[in-house]
């Protein structure tokens, strides 16, 4: 018989993810360290800003204001925050999505995490972000940006 899993219906389903999500984390071999030992995390505060912070990039409610990348910056010196942590960190949570639940909205949060973890890497990194880094971009949009430059404005004096 098929399981059909739910989908993401609200902040209920959010603080279970985030649970099970940090629980992994806490257990990881590669990034629980990071958390417990280089960032020593208050999880009594860390989980229910994480709940704050999906909650509001899937429904723009729960009032998430922090500073991701600040958050992220801080442990460049402390520790590795490569690209082989950012993929790893990842790998866990669409796992961990795919694990609870499946829809729209679990497509939808993975693909946030993807494009943050992307602007977070390479903002605290200082390297492109890999999405518009010109060796990864189609023909297609190789030609349109081409065409963008060439009808750009000089700037005014
Ligand atoms: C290598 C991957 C990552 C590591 C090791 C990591 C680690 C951490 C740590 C240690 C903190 C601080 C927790 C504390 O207060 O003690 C933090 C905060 C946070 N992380 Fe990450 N993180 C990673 C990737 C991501 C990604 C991809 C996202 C978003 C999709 C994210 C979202 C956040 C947010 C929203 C905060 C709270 C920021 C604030 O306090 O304003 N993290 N992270």
């Amino acid at each position: 018989m098929f399981e059909t899993k739910p989908d993401i219906a609200g902040r209920a389903e959010i603080e279970i993810l985030v649970n099970t999500f940090y629980d992994r984390i806490r257990a990881d071999e590669v990034l629980g360290f990071i958390f417990t030992d280089v960032a020593q995390t208050n999880w009594t505060t860390h989980l229910p800003k994480m709940y704050a912070f999906w909650e509001t990039v899937l429904f723009r409610t729960g009032g998430f204001t922090g500073n991701p990348i600040a958050a992220h910056a801080k442990l460049v010196p402390q520790t590795p925050m490569g690209r082989a942590q950012f993929d790893h960190w990842l790998q866990l949570f669409r796992g961990t999505v795919d694990d609870l639940y499946a829809g729209e909205r679990a497509e939808h949060i993975k693909n946030c995490a993807a494009d943050m973890a992307n602007v977070i890497y390479s903002r605290i990194n200082q390297v492109p972000d890999p999405r518009f880094d010109p060796a990864n971009l189609t023909p297609e949009q190789r030609a349109r940006y081409a065409q963008y430059k060439s009808q750009a404005q000089p700037a005014a004096p």
